[in-house]
């Protein structure tokens, strides 16, 4: 379906023609003055100097073509030359109509699928998800979302840290604590037990506590490091032992990731590249990109025009061992592989933009990716407490996932049961529903990259921008929907009208802007976009709702529009609400 924008375009360029000018002046935009008029064009401007001529002499030409126009209820030639537009209101309600009717609201399928891979969300395994992991895993399922919708082909994949250091830390600790477990006997030939030796629980306090020790500890720390050493040389036990952990710790991630609405379509981790680097290297060192310096094996990867120093990319450390650097190229191998992307979307903290800047240029340098395959690295900033600085807990600690996730819960059914009579246990399920659009809300409207404060009060609140102030209006569309079909009506059969006020045309004028913001959202990769996007429509019906008694109408026809255009409406909030990654409880 064409944008709004392109028809009304359409229609005074034609105008343009029609008055002996060049089309392209006849751009339209939305006005800058919402109070003068709706829509704008400053064409006749544009045309002044060529055509030689006052811009308010092209203006009135092109209004005197627009007479009796179905676009245009009022064209206005104002000095010095701008056209004034204001749009006919049969004109918005048909095109509304198509709107209703339309596959995805009138969002067109792309001319070209593509096909992309999203890393996000990127947990360390027997690390405790913290809030860090948080802003990762919920951009990324939004920007998986939108693409989706938009029709490309994508692919989540979590990128788990599985394989490093931490690893040998863990193997380490157990091993101090449970010498007599059979993974440690290298002389052990028999089967491995099924069931893993330790729990989540006891992981999670193995993991900090081998930390810090190695830290203090030298001889410590190089015990732990020949347990990696032997992970990743292949040692049986060793490989056992880590399988329990991955087990272990992804069953938990999944409940944990499942309570956001986060899902993977791959879960594969850093280890999963183990057997593609020897090969990457070799191949790297033959085509001569990659060369020694100081022991390590490095690619240069600085280029003229930059500003600050890049330093080369390293390959492998001078005692041979792979690094971050290494599986994060070895994955780009793998999914140019397996998934033949023309994009490789990552969402990960923005301090890490120098990083993602030597590796991509690294990956195209040594040809792992086609000259024309994009690598776009989404940086998000840091999540901050009141004071401004990174979120921690009252006791100063590190925040985990859960704990905030049942503190936003929590305040959400305070004010649940604050605002309604309701049960406890309904109220307990709709808080978990409206605080998720609360947590997830709160990130998403702000631009990625930027910092944000997180405000538990604000955002769980009712009003303003808000995940709830959302939910809170699609609740409200659905109720007086149900009204009406509990009073005999049908919605489905319902046919949308011609706007009969300036708020019910507003309303309609907002929802007309769906195919276009989301658009947008796809392609500057920006959630926020959606967001700003059904802050707008929420504003708009509640405006039109304030204004207008729908079920007490007594016109049927009139009272039906109403009814087709809140079902629209309904639709369009849930739909971005989707895409944003959380659901619409059906009371609140
Ligand atoms: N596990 C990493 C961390 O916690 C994030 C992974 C980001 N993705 C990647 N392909 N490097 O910092």
């Amino acid at each position: 379906m064409k944008k709004i924008l392109e028809c009304i375009s359409e229609e005074m360029k034609n105008a343009f023609e029609a008055a002996g000018y060049e089309r392209e002046l006849g751009k339209v935009t939305i006005s800058n003055r919402p109070d003068l008029c709706e829509y704008q064009c400053n064409g006749a401007m544009a045309g002044a100097k060529q055509y030689k001529k006052a811009p308010i002499m092209i203006a009135n030409d092109v209004a005197a073509k627009l007479e009796g126009s179905k676009v245009f209820a009022k064209v206005e030639a104002v000095a010095p030359g701008f056209l004034n537009l204001t749009l006919e209101n049969t004109f918005v309600g048909e095109y509304i109509k198509e709107m209703r009717t339309a596959e995805k609201f009138g969002v067109e399928e792309p001319e070209k699928v593509r096909e992309i891979v999203i890393d996000y969300g990127g947990p360390n395994v027997a690390k405790p998800l913290h809030v860090g992991h948080l802003r990762s895993a919920v951009i990324g399922e939004s920007v998986k979302r939108i693409a989706r919708y938009m029709g490309h082909n994508v692919t989540g994949d979590i990128h788990l840290g599985d394989w490093g250091q931490p690893m040998g830390l863990i193997m380490n600790e157990l091993k101090i604590r449970k010498p007599e477990l059979v993974y440690f006997d290298e002389t052990y030939t028999g089967e491995y037990p099924a069931e893993p030796p330790f729990t989540i629980s006891e992981l999670e306090e193995i993991y900090p506590f081998a930390s810090k020790r190695s830290k203090e500890d030298s001889e410590y720390k190089e015990n732990a490091m020949a347990c990696t050493f032997k992970l990743q040389s292949g040692v049986r036990g060793y490989r056992a032992l880590w399988n329990h952990i991955i087990a272990v710790s992804v069953t938990d991630l999944k409940k944990n990731y499942e309570n956001l609405n986060v899902e993977f379509d791959l879960w594969n981790g850093e280890s999963a590249v183990h057997d593609l680097i020897p090969g990457m290297v070799d191949y790297m060192k033959k085509e001569g990109y990659a060369y020694l310096s100081d022991g390590a094996l490095v690619v240069d990867v600085k280029e003229e025009t930059d500003t600050k120093e890049v330093p080369p990319c390293m390959i492998l450390k001078s005692d041979g061992a792979a690094l971050y650097n290494t599986t994060d190229l070895a994955t780009i191998m793998m999914r140019m592989e397996q998934n033949k992307p023309d994009e490789l979307i990552y969402v990960v903290d923005k301090r890490q933009e120098l990083y993602f800047d030597q590796v991509f240029r690294c990956a195209r340098k040594t040809k792992l990716v086609n000259e024309d395959t994009e690598m776009k690295f989404l940086g998000f900033g840091t999540m901050n407490g009141k004071d401004g600085k990174p979120f921690k807990t009252r006791e100063g600690g590190v925040m985990r996932l859960e704990n905030l996730i049942k503190e936003i819960n929590e305040e959400m059914f305070k004010k649940i049961i604050e605002n309604r009579d309701v049960e406890e246990a309904e109220a307990r399920e709709t808080a978990k529903i409206v605080g998720l659009s609360a947590l997830k809300y709160g990130d998403l409207s702000n631009q990625a990259s930027k910092d944000y404060i997180f405000d538990i009060d604000r955002f769980t609140s009712f009003e303003g921008d808000t995940g709830p102030y959302i939910l809170y209006t699609t609740v409200r569309i659905k109720s007086i929907l149900n009204k009406y079909m509990e009073n005999g009506g049908n919605v489905e059969v319902a046919n949308i009208q011609a706007p009969v006020n300036q708020s019910e045309k507003q309303l309609m004028m907002e929802l007309a802007k769906f195919n276009t913001s989301m658009e947008a959202a796809y392609e500057e990769t920006a959630p926020h976009k959606v967001c700003s996007y059904i802050y707008d429509l929420a504003n708009a019906f509640n405006h039109f709702y304030h204004e207008t008694k729908i079920l007490t109408e007594g016109d049927e026809v009139k009272k039906a529009g109403w009814i087709a255009l809140l079902a629209l409406t309904r639709d369009v909030l849930e739909t971005c609400a989707y895409l944003l990654g959380f659901k619409v409880p059906e009371r609140m």
